[in-house]
This record gives C-alpha cells, sequence and structure tokens, in this order.
C-alpha cells in the first residue's frame, strides 16, 4: 500500500501556514469549520468523502444577465457537473486605478450565491491575469500605462494587484465552502505562468500570501501551460519539476485538434497519457506530481474563432463532440484525472470591448451549451460521462492495473483499480486513439469473481469505460459491457452504442427472478458460479426487473444513446422525458420538478417511492405508478409554443463623424502633451505620445485632430494599433483619405501597422490644415508571453508627413466620454454618437431622416441607424433570441464596412461585412425585454458609397423552450 497522505484545509488553521495541516482528525478538528476541504494523490476528499471534482468553464462576464447565470448553471448542474470553473476578469470591474465596480452585472456575490443554490463547487480563478481571450487577458486597461514588468514583482504592477486581490477576495472568501457559507473549494492564482524566474517566483508568493491574508483558505494551484511541472507543490518529488506556492499542481490541454479557420479540418489526434497510464519518465506519475490528485485546470472542449475565419464553432461542436469526449476524457478518467475542468461549456458572448485581438463577439467556443444556451448533442455524452463520475465511487482511488491485452492490436484498454474496493475500470479505445475503423474484439477481465473473456465493439471515434467487480445498490455486478451512466437506491441505468450487443452479469448466491419490462433480451443464471447473465442489443429502452431472494430488488435500464439522454438525474432521483430537468424537492409525498420541454414529452419517475403528488414548473401533473418503482405522467407534458418576431422595417438614420471636418470645435477635446509613454511602441524622435491609454482613453473608438499650418504634404504615413482586425479611417480638411484594416484570420493577428494615405493634389495647398483620424481599436493584446504585449500602443502611435516638422502639430485626442454606470467599462468608446447617447434606448431621434434596409447608400465614417420593436414572449416561454445581419450563409462579403450593435444600449457586438464570420449576434434576456419595448441603435462604419452599405437585418430565434 502506498502512504495516503491527506492535506486538509481547516479554514483559520490554514491561514498564512503555507501548506496546511495533514489530516483533519484529532483535537484540532473540534475547532474545525463546518466543511473540510482535503486531498491526496488520488482525489480531493470534501468532508471526508473522495470527489471526483467534474467541471465546467463559464464566464460571468461573458453573459451580461445575472438571471440567466442561473439558467446556465442549473444546465451545467443538468449535464452532470458538481462544479464550475471562472475566471473573473480584473478589467471589467475596474475602470480606473482604485475604482472597482461589482453592480448589476458584474455583482460576483450573486454569481457565487447562485452557483451555491444550484449545487455547484466553485473553482475560483481570479488572475490576476487569465489571457481567456479577453482584453489585455483580462488586465484594466490602465495597467498598460505601468512601468514595471507586468506578471513580475515589479512594485507598482504588485501594488496593481493587491488592490485586484483585496477587492474580489473579500467577495472570493465570503463564499469558501470551508467556512460553510458558500461553494468555493479552490482558488488559482495566475494563469499559464510559463516563465519560472525568480521575479514570477517571488511574484506567485505574493499573490499566494495576498491571497491568505485576505482569508482565502482553500486549497491553492496554478495551471501549468502544458503538462511541464511548472509550478508544483513542495511535497511532491517529482524529478525536473519547478516548486512553487501552491497546494495542488493542475496543468492545461487542449491536445483535440481543430477545425481551420479557412474551413479544413486537422487530422484527428491522440489523447495524450497524461497520468498514470503514461510512460513515465521524469514528469510521469500523476500529472508531474506524486502528491496531489491528477488535475486538468483545463481540458479542451471546444476551441475560440478568429477574425476573418469562415465560422469554425459549428465544426468544432462536432469535432470536439461525442465521440473526442469519450476518447479524450475518458483517457482522463484512465490516467487517474480526478479533477477535470472543461473549457468551456457555456462561452459566451465576448460583448462590448471584451474580445482580445484573436476572438470576434461570439465566444460559443463550440462548447457544449451554446452561445444561445441550448444543449448541443455533446452535452448529452457529457452528461454520460458526469453522472458516471460522480455515481461510481471507487474511481475516485484507483492505481494502474495489470496490463490487459485485447484480442486485436487495433485497440487498447487501459485498467485501473481500486485496491479497497477491488473495483476494475477498463478503457477500451482504438489504438492509436485516434483511429476510426470499426474492430470487434475480446479482451480479459480477471477480477476477485473469477475470468472472463469480455466481446465488445469499438467504431468510429469512440471510448467505453467498463466496470468489473462493482457493488451496484447491493446488487454484486461481475461486469458490464454496456458503460454505467448512474444508479440510484433500486434502480440503474446502463447504455451503449444503439445496435450494439451487450452482456451484463450480475452474482446472486441463489437464483433470482427476472423479468424484462420493456426490451428484449436473454438471461442465464449459472447456480455453479451464481452469476446471472444478461444479454441483449442496446436499441430503446429495456427495462429489466430482478427481484433476489435476499437482498434489494434492481431494475436495470439499459439505453441506447438517444434513450440515455432522455434521462436526468436530480439528487435522488432518476426522470426520464422532457428536455431539460432543473430542480427536484421533494416534501412530505409531494414532489415538485422543474424544467424545460421543446416538444411535447413524457415523464417518468424513479427514485421517489413516497410520493403521491407532482408538480411541473408549479403545473400539477397527474401520475400512476408502473411496474418496476417508477411514477408515470398519465399524460405528456406540454411543450414550448412557437414564437413570432417582429420585422425591423423601419429605421430613422443619422450620419455622423462632424470630428471629420475641419471646422469641427475640439476645444474640449485633450491635448496630447506628454512625451513619455510605458507602452512598449514608443512615437517616433520628436513626436509627443499619442497612445490612447496614455490618454485615459482605454476601449473602442478614439479620435485624433492634427492641426498644423503651411504647406500640405503629399503623404501622411501614421503608425497605429487597432487590435484585431482593427480600423484606422482618415480626413484631411474633411475630405475622406481612405480606410486601412488589419489583417485578420491567422492565430497571432497583426495588431498594428504602418499605413500611408496619399493626400490628393487639390488638398496640397498651404494654409491652416487638420488631419482627422479614427481608430477602431479591436482589444489589447494579451499578455500569455510575460513580455508586456498588453502595453502595446493603441489607437495613434505615430504620425509623419512629408514636410511638416511633427513638432508643429498639435495633436487632440477624444475617447469615451466616461464609464456607463450600468454596462461597465467596456461598453462604450468615442465615437460621437456613443458620446452624445445616440446608443441608449432613451434618446430622441424623431427628427432623424428614414431608411428601409437593405440600404443603397453610405457616408465615409459612421451613421447610426435606430429602431425600436415590442416583444410579447409569453412569461413560460423561454426565448433566446439573435440579431442577424445580412446573409449567414456567406461569412464575408465585398461591403467595407462594419457595424457596432446596440440593444437598450448594451454593445453587443460588432459585424464585420469584409472580415466576418459572424453574423448572428445573441441577445441575453436581460439585455432584451420579453414583455416590453426595445431599442436597437446600429453604429455602421463605412468606407462610403452604395457598396459599402448596412444590409438586412433581422431578428432570429435561437432556441425555444417552455418553462
Ligand atoms: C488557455 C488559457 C485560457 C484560454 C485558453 C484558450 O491556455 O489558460 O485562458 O486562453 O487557453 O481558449
Amino acid at each position: 500500500m502506498r502512504l495516503n497522505r491527506v492535506r486538509a484545509f481547516l479554514g483559520a488553521c490554514a491561514l498564512g501556514l503555507g501548506l496546511a495541516a495533514v489530516v483533519p482528525a484529532g483535537p484540532a478538528a473540534a475547532a474545525a469549520p463546518r466543511h473540510t476541504i482535503a486531498f491526496d494523490q488520488y482525489s480531493m476528499i470534501i468532508d471526508g468523502q473522495r470527489t471526483y471534482v467534474w467541471s465546467g468553464e463559464m464566464h460571468p462576464f461573458r453573459l451580461p444577465s445575472p438571471a440567466l447565470w442561473r439558467d446556465v448553471l442549473q444546465k451545467m448542474k443538468a449535464i452532470g457537473f458538481n462544479t464550475v470553473s471562472v475566471y473573473f476578469d480584473w478589467g471589467y470591474h475596474s475602470p480606473a486605478q482604485g475604482v472597482y465596480d461589482f453592480t448589476g452585472v458584474r455583482d460576483m456575490d450573486q454569481l457565487l450565491d447562485i452557483a451555491d443554490e444550484v449545487g455547484l463547487y466553485v473553482i475560483a480563478r481570479p488572475g490576476p491575469y487569465i489571457n481567456a481571450e479577453t482584453d489585455g487577458g483580462g488586465f484594466p486597461g490602465w495597467l498598460t500605462t505601468q512601468a514595471g514588468r507586468a506578471r513580475s514583482d515589479a512594485a507598482d504592477y504588485l501594488a496593481a494587484t493587491d488592490e485586484w486581490q483585496s477587492a474580489i477576495d473579500a467577495i472570493i472568501a465570503r463564499h469558501q465552502l470551508s467556512n460553510g457559507t458558500g461553494s468555493v473549494i479552490l482558488y488559482q492564482i495566475e494563469n499559464e505562468l510559463a516563465a519560472t524566474g525568480t521575479a514570477q517566483r517571488n511574484y506567485l508568493q505574493h499573490l499566494r500570501d495576498k491571497a491568505r491574508a485576505d482569508g482565502i483558505q482553500v486549497p491553492i494551484f496554478h495551471n501549468d501551460r502544458g503538462r511541464n511541472g511548472y509550478w508544483v507543490p513542495a511535497s511532491s518529488t517529482v524529478p525536473g519539476t519547478v516548486p512553487g506556492p501552491v497546494d495542488l499542481y493542475a496543468f492545461d490541454g487542449y491536445p483535440g485538434g481543430s477545425c481551420h479557420t479557412d474551413g479544413s479540418v486537422g487530422s484527428p489526434s491522440n489523447a495524450p497519457d497524461w497520468g498514470i497510464q503514461g510512460a513515465g519518465g521524469a514528469k510521469g506519475g500523476a500529472s508531474a506530481s506524486n502528491t496531489t490528485p491528477g488535475f486538468a485546470a483545463e481540458f479542451g472542449g471546444g476551441w475560440f474563432d478568429y477574425w476573418g475565419s469562415v465560422g469554425t464553432y459549428p465544426c468544432t461542436a462536432v469535432r470536439e463532440g461525442p465521440g473526442y469526449e469519450r476518447v479524450f476524457y475518458g483517457t482522463n478518467i484512465a490516467n487517474r484525472l480526478t479533477i477535470q475542468n472543461i473549457y468551456m461549456v457555456s462561452g459566451g458572448t465576448s460583448w462590448g470591448w471584451l474580445p482580445a485581438p484573436v476572438v470576434y463577439s461570439s465566444y460559443d467556443y463550440g462548447a457544449a451549451i451554446d452561445e444561445g444556451r441550448q444543449l448541443r448533442p455533446k452535452a448529452q455524452t457529457l452528461k454520460t460521462l458526469g453522472y458516471f463520475v460522480q455515481s461510481v465511487a471507487p474511481l475516485t482511488k484507483v492505481d494502474k492495473g495489470a496490463d490487459v491485452a485485447a484480442s486485436s492490436p487495433a485497440v487498447r484498454i487501459e485498467h485501473t483499480v481500486n485496491a479497497d474496493t477491488g473495483t476494475n475500470f477498463y478503457l477500451a479505445v482504438h489504438n492509436p486513439s485516434s483511429a476510426t475503423t470499426d474492430d470487434s474484439f475480446t479482451f480479459p477481465i480477471t477480477t476477485a469473481d473469477g475470468s472472463y473473456t469480455v466481446p465488445l465493439r469499438l467504431t468510429g471515434q469512440d471510448a467505453k469505460t467498463l466496470v468489473a467487480d462493482y457493488d451496484l445498490e447491493g446488487n454484486h455486478l461481475v461486469y458490464s459491457t454496456s458503460e454505467i451512466e448512474t444508479h440510484l437506491p433500486g434502480v440503474a441505468l446502463l447504455h451503449g452504442r444503439d445496435g450494439e450487443a451487450g452482456e451484463t452479469v450480475l452474482r446472486y448466491p441463489a437464483e433470482p427472478a427476472v423479468r424484462f419490462l420493456a426490451g428484449s433480451g436473454e438471461s442465464a443464471y449459472d447456480p455453479a458460479t451464481g452469476d446471472l447473465r444478461l444479454t441483449y442489443t442496446h436499441h430503446g429502452l429495456i427495462k429489466i426487473q430482478i427481484t433476489a431472494p435476499d437482498g434489494p430488488a434492481l431494475t436495470l435500464l439499459i439505453a441506447d444513446e438517444d434513450t440515455a439522454a432522455q434521462f436526468w438525474r436530480v439528487d435522488d432521483l432518476l426522470v426520464r422525458g422532457p428536455e431539460l430537468v432543473r430542480t427536484a424537492k421533494v416534501r412530505g409525498g409531494r414532489l415538485a420538478l422543474t424544467g424545460d420541454t421543446k416538444a411535447a414529452a413524457p415523464l417518468e419517475i424513479w427514485g421517489a417511492p413516497a410520493v403521491h403528488r407532482v408538480t411541473w414548473n408549479d403545473r400539477p401533473v397527474a401520475v400512476r405508478p408502473a411496474v418496476g418503482g417508477s411514477l408515470v405522467a398519465v399524460r405528456d407534458l406540454a411543450g414550448a409554443r412557437q414564437i413570432t418576431l417582429p420585422e425591423l422595417t423601419t429605421w430613422r438614420y443619422a450620419a455622423e463623424s462632424p470630428e471629420a471636418t475641419p471646422g469641427f470645435d475640439d476645444s474640449g477635446w485633450r491635448t496630447a502633451d506628454q512625451t513619455v509613454t510605458n507602452s512598449t511602441t514608443k512615437p517616433p524622435a520628436g513626436q509627443v505620445v499619442l497612445t490612447a491609454d496614455d490618454y485615459g482613453f482605454h476601449h473602442g473608438d478614439v479620435w485624433y485632430r492634427g492641426h498644423f499650418d503651411g504647406a500640405a504634404p503629399t503623404t501622411a504615413s501614421v503608425t497605429w494599433g487597432g487590435g484585431g482586425a482593427g480600423l484606422m479611417q482618415a480626413w484631411l480638411d474633411g475630405t475622406y483619405l481612405g480606410q486601412k484594416v488589419l489583417p485578420n484570420a491567422v492565430a497571432t493577428p497583426p495588431t498594428r501597422a504602418t499605413d500611408t494615405f496619399a493626400i490628393p493634389p487639390e488638398l496640397q495647398v498651404t494654409g491652416s490644415h487638420v488631419l482627422s483620424i479614427m481608430v477602431r481599436n479591436n482589444g489589447h493584446n494579451e499578455d500569455g508571453g510575460v513580455n508586456d504585449a498588453h502595453k502595446e500602443g493603441r489607437g495613434v502611435i505615430g504620425a509623419t508627413f512629408d514636410g511638416v516638422v511633427p513638432s508643429s502639430v498639435t495633436w487632440r485626442i477624444q475617447g469615451a466620454a466616461g464609464v456607463d454606470p450600468v454596462r461597465g467599462p467596456l461598453n462604450n468608446g468615442g465615437l460621437y454618437g456613443e458620446r452624445n447617447g445616440w446608443s441608449l434606448p432613451g434618446f430622441k431621434d424623431r427628427s432623424w431622416s428614414t431608411r428601409s434596409l437593405p440600404d443603397n447608400s453610405a457616408i465615409s465614417g459612421t451613421a447610426w441607424y435606430r429602431t425600436t420593436f415590442g416583444l410579447k414572449i409569453p412569461a413560460d416561454i423561454d426565448a433566446s433570441l439573435g440579431l442577424t445581419i445580412g446573409d449567414p450563409a456567406v461569412p464575408h462579403n465585398a461591403r467595407h464596412y462594419r457595424v457596432l450593435i446596440f440593444v437598450n444600449g448594451w454593445n453587443m457586438g460588432q459585424y464585420i461585412a469584409d472580415v466576418g464570420p459572424q453574423h448572428t449576434f445573441a441577445l441575453p434576456t436581460g439585455v432584451l425585454n420579453p414583455r416590453g419595448r426595445n431599442t436597437i441603435a446600429l453604429a455602421v462604419t463605412s468606407d462610403g458609397g452604395e457598396a459599402n452599405a448596412l444590409e438586412t437585418v433581422h431578428l432570429t430565434t435561437l432556441g425555444v423552450a417552455r418553462r
């Protein structure tokens, strides 16, 4: 037996002690808080129970609607997660140094309350750096002006992170499981800090010490960018690793292969053995740390998509769909990774100016829950895996088992054993795991019950985890070639692929009565061994009632995958039929269920023998008891009614960009007078600093007006920073010079450029001139490389006009007029319309002209289109709606224009016709009023002319459910 050291976190006892006290037993236990969080090399141990932490990532900042946090978290719980992992985005809460806002959509207390109420543990990931394809990797705009190197021990940077930690830790600390007031079980410091020098070590130590000083009691970890062994706890003795101030080691992995932005699909990859099945070596053992559980802090559940792509999300959802999930997550399970966080499960929207340069507004990610909050087919496979890891407890303490050879070299068996219970687990997967051949084979199972040769089939991208020698609700399971989904007293749900043969062997001292209540199969009892062998073909639902002379009765439900998808495990109940089951409350013989239907659906309930009254969403449902111990609704539950959406026909129209005209009054604008910048992009010698962040303009559009006298130049050369697919437009003395766009559709898109405008001869006159420039800032770079990449200048970095002495140019700058107190710092930039309330619902646009769409003329610069419409979505209907611009079948076209989409004042994303690929923008309920008036304001920035005008705009249904 291996030494099984338990490290426990005992609330106050853990404070400031670094790695906390060992073993929660003894006198200390008396003073312990209500909940204990501990771990050893096998798993987390929560309140003394080994727990498989099956977690999914969602980002509250990507869903600006607290009511929908509950929707998404309930869906995550329903599809089998017991944990949600959450990044907190510093920049989302901090418009300026010293200013923090946790109100409204930024209310993280509320988020953590909801997670707790829903019954999910929380992995809290407050950065300070988070990456996450978000502006500056989560760094606030103001941090770009610091002198010290970010993600190091520079004093100014640490003072800033202290500020953020003080603010966010106070919230997280209030919600820790350890003090009985919430469900936070783990806390991450930093994110993929791949530099391991002294400055980073000091920095990490500082973050850890600060977290502990702020009252964070739960175990602290860091997520290694790959399984490199960076920042492992001091307790680990794996050679070649880098120790750090952490309690647990965790790593990130995205090995799935991806869909490419040009529409091609990479060849399938193999699932790595990142744990106990691995070849070992320097960083072998469970996840490069041999004293802590195998922990994937992020494991691919999709991938993000880039500006200029053809639109990869539908492809990714399939590529990293059911087969991928079984092969890759299954391999992780076989490798004893007992903490798995799938990134993302619900991606959401990078609304406003959240997107980092690499991504566009949709952060759908091809995840299990799509951007419109609908469950994709891959969610159903996750459900079978999630229920499994939570139902079959021996999985939380396994060691590598004896080698097992399959009859075919095309198949590999990964074997693990729980030494305490004798339970054996077999992952059957193609060899190599990327293969998709159709293989029928056998392999030997040897347990305390004896030796068996087991037939199995794998076809397509697939893997199966089989269980042998296991106590299945008081019935002894010898083995099954069906996979266990879940079980509760009296009932077990197994599943397999439609049409594939299955066999389940249970052992009884005397022959039990066996009855097929539904479906068909064979049963044979062998008195010599006591084995009851059930053989069948997976198809629909087979119900088998087994009644042993002594011992609890068991109803075996054996489902094909589509049928398995109809089951929901809610607490101690198993429910079949509806689209989704969210909650179940049993009180005094009454069962209150809540959930969703789309089509009319049957309802069957197991695990509620004492219940005689049932409600569904507060409406009574007539039920009758059925053979096999279930309750069945007499009539189907009603489905959702279809909804009709208004056409967006009439639009009010007004042109803006008055900043381009020579007479525009910019006297109230900020004069660019700084000569020193900490940006990584300095102005050319002799020029003032122009970068927008230095003047406090961090997000969205920024205007410049450069005044000079004398002869007009023949060219103007501008170095500028605009993030992903950024835009610059320029005018000289009111004449449009043109626009420049940063190239896109590459993994690391260029985020700045130097571009030259030719000045038309008729403008080359002597006099007073003004060069007006508008730069669209599509986000600050992330700082994944620890090289201050977020400090790259945005807006104009430097401008040279031939024949004009730079110091003779006076520059004035204007960005966002302020921070929207409701919608936060990332909602608005500095367009004239934004500065004057044109994006807001209350703005009076009566005097504007009217237009209909598609339009056939456009100005160079920006014009606004506004419309209002009413919605009357019934209160029991959850309609997920979107806004579609142009033809979704064409990812990008030749029209040189782009649109900022404001819905009731909320900036829900950016459409770029000639870059793409996004046409449909999710509009979360909350931002959208489902029963009232709504206002859409579109800021259309065009190159001008007929071909570059706004296309059609309409509302789209992303999903409708009845609740
Ligand atoms: C990881 C990173 C995440 C996110 C992810 C890709 O490396 O930790 O924040 O950027 O990649 O979506």
